[in-house]
């Protein structure tokens, strides 16, 4: 296995040092800490580099075998003078003359010249990803993952290293890992050295292999979309393509034994993801092929939100899912006045997950119609493009600025910003649209209203709407005559109480006569107009409320008739008022109700 991970790199010899370094630098002492808790691998290397040449040096270089620097995400210098707080180095790739063909440097520009015998301290973080090996490269869903790591004993330099040393700090069980005599195994560490008086490029495999579970998130993929709306607020989406980037699932998957067990039965999955999003992020939504997924939990306060993702299996090696999540963060927080009259969104580039590598990651920023001028600026290079989103009301598309960039690592959630122009009259655009789009709706109704008056009598259309306008006045004439029924009970009912003040049965009894012709000239004068409205098609909607008026109406008439003959005959037969009162209650109480119905019908059928 050693021979497998061995480097094919250090076949070079010290004459490469005279000339890839020609200024005379030495590293008096470094100190390595290779961080492998996680599937991503951070080198700390603080470095003390002494200048014994005669001339003053402005720039220090850092070596990695090709076989490391592939894999190299992001790599940063700190600085510290004095007490004062640190601050961050230029460090660029390099191509310094003579370099051999298999490594790469790396330049840091030193703030000021290393003047002859003086010292500088440096921080180097370099973070790597695809460093992790599984090994066995399959387990099963009950087996831990353990995982290989190979570097170099030595500190990788183009200058001569005079005191170093290395410590590896592991996650959990160390299966086995390469001997030296200088090695101490303390708990989660695995100490190797100190190395005295080593030459330029000196090296020696040091292969760890160890129990690694934690979760080895990888985004294949991972499209950013971030759209600007002038009215305040910022969309963003992200669809993730996700897969578990360790140890191959073998035998299959039991839930039975997960539910169980999941830490035991599953010891190499992950099951919960935590996205860091904005403080004041809202609509947050988190979504699969299936749809919104309801287990997630979302909390925040005032520094951030955090959202849980939680897909709807646990991922083992191997395995994929894929998901949308998507929230609003307030326009302000982001979009802020430059120089020259410009805006600039400032936001973060890279993925809320804690700990996950994103193989490809591209950022789309989708900017307000009519933006102009635009410029973009990270702190790393990417792939930039342009492009053109085109979404309701979009008469010429928004311009959309592309970045791409593989191999993103946390260290790489930096700021970027997008300058751009933006005219203020474009913003107005499309509520202008919105706006001549009515009115045009409106004109065009005009004039379609205009054309239909100006069609042919005998089209289908004009007699469909002259039949509409016979319903509208065939119901008119059916709610006169209900009126008149109603009219005919107020008398009726007025006819009895002037039966009780003067006792006039004759009276009383005339009123009721003409009562009972009125009714029937009425409903003989109904009967045309429901049958009209009875073959009439677009009376449809109307008619079963005429219906259960005219049987209302008939109902009410009955109890109203009897009632009066009631009234009439106990009058004549001298009976008391309370009696009389009594044996009418429940026919008053009817009425009453019957009454309270014919009127809301005959509202509900006034509103055609
Ligand atoms: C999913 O959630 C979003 C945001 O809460 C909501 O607008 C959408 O209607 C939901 N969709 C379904 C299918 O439940
Ligand atoms: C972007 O925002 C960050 C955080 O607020 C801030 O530190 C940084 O200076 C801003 N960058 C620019 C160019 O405005």
């Amino acid at each position: 296995m050693e021979r497998r991970l061995r480097f094919s790199f250090f076949l070079f010899t010290l004459l490469l040092l005279s000339s890839t370094a020609r200024s005379d630098l030495v590293i008096s002492k470094v100190e390595r800490w290779v961080e492998l808790s996680s599937h991503i691998v951070r080198v700390m290397s603080l470095l003390k580099v002494e200048n014994e040449g005669p001339d003053d040096v402005s720039e220090v270089l850092l070596a990695f075998p090709d076989a490391q620097s592939k894999n190299l995400a992001a790599i940063r210098t700190f600085y510290t003078e004095g007490k004062k707080s640190s601050f961050v180095l230029p460090t660029e790739p390099t191509e310094p003359k003579g370099k051999p063909s298999d490594v790469t440097f790396y330049s840091i520009a030193l703030p000021k010249k290393l003047a002859k015998g003086k010292t500088v301290s440096l921080e180097v973080l370099a973070v790597f990803t695809h460093s992790l090996k599984p090994f066995p490269e399959e387990i099963t869903q009950a087996e831990s993952q353990l995982v290989v790591y190979t570097d170099n004993l030595y500190y990788t330099s183009p200058y001569p290293v005079k005191h170093q040393s290395l410590v590896f700090r592991l996650p959990g069980r160390v299966e086995s890992y390469t001997k030296y005599p200088k090695v101490k195994h303390v708990e989660s560490e695995l100490r190797y050295g100190p190395f005295e008086e080593q030459p330029a490029f000196s090296y020696s495999p040091v292969v760890v292999h160890f129990e690694n579970n934690n979760p080895f998130a990888v985004a294949n993929e991972l499209v950013r979309e971030i759209e600007i709306s002038h009215w305040g607020n910022v969309r963003v989406t992200e669809q993730y393509t996700l897969s578990h980037g360790g140890a191959r699932l073998k035998n299959g998957f039991s839930r039975i034994e997960y539910q169980a067990r999941p830490y035991v039965r599953g010891a190499s999955s992950f099951r919960t993801l935590v996205a860091r999003l904005p403080p004041r992020a809202n609509s947050v939504y988190y979504r699969d092929e299936i749809g919104n997924i309801s287990t997630s939990h979302l909390w925040g306060d005032s520094q951030r939100t955090q959202l849980e993702i939680e897909p709807r299996f646990p991922i083992f090696g191997g395995w994929k899912t894929t998901f949308t999540v998507g929230y609003d963060l307030p326009l302000q927080d982001f979009l802020f006045e430059a120089d020259g009259g410009k805006r600039v969104l400032n936001i973060t580039f890279g993925c809320p997950i804690g700990e996950i590598l994103v193989e490809k990651h591209i950022v789309k920023v989708v900017l307000p119609e009519g933006s102009k001028d635009i410029s973009v600026a990270t702190l790393f290079p990417t792939k930039q493009s342009q492009a053109v989103k085109y979404s309701h009301l979009d008469i010429v598309g928004r311009p959309v600025v592309v970045l791409e960039k593989d191999n993103v690592v946390p260290e790489l959630n930096l700021y970027f910003q997008v300058y751009y122009k933006f005219n203020n009259i474009s913003l107005l655009s499309e509520p202008m649209m919105l706006i001549v789009g009515i009115f045009l709706l409106f004109v065009a109704c005009i004039v379609y209203m205009h054309t239909d008056l100006a069609i042919s009598k005998t089209s289908s259309s004009y007699l469909e709407k002259l039949q509409w306008e016979e319903v509208q006045a065939t119901v008119l004439r059916i709610r006169n005559i209900f009126d008149q029924y109603l009219t005919v009970h107020d008398k009726l009912e007025s006819s009895l109480r002037e039966l009780s003040r003067n006792g006039d049965v004759q009276t009383c009894k005339a009123v009721r006569k003409a009562a009972d012709a009125q009714f029937k000239e009425l409903t003989k004068e109904l009967k045309p107009l429901l049958t009209f409205l009875q073959s009439c098609s677009q009376a449809s909607s109307i008619l079963p409320k005429i219906e259960e008026l005219v049987t209302k109406e008939r109902e009410m008439q009955e109890k109203e008739m009897a009632k009066h003959t009631t009234v009439v005959e106990s009058f004549e037969k001298k009976s008391g008022g309370k009696d009389i009162e009594s044996r009418i209650a429940s026919q008053q109480q009817k009425l009453a109700s019957l009454r309270q119905e014919v009127e809301a019908l005959l509202e509900s059928i006034a509103e055609i």
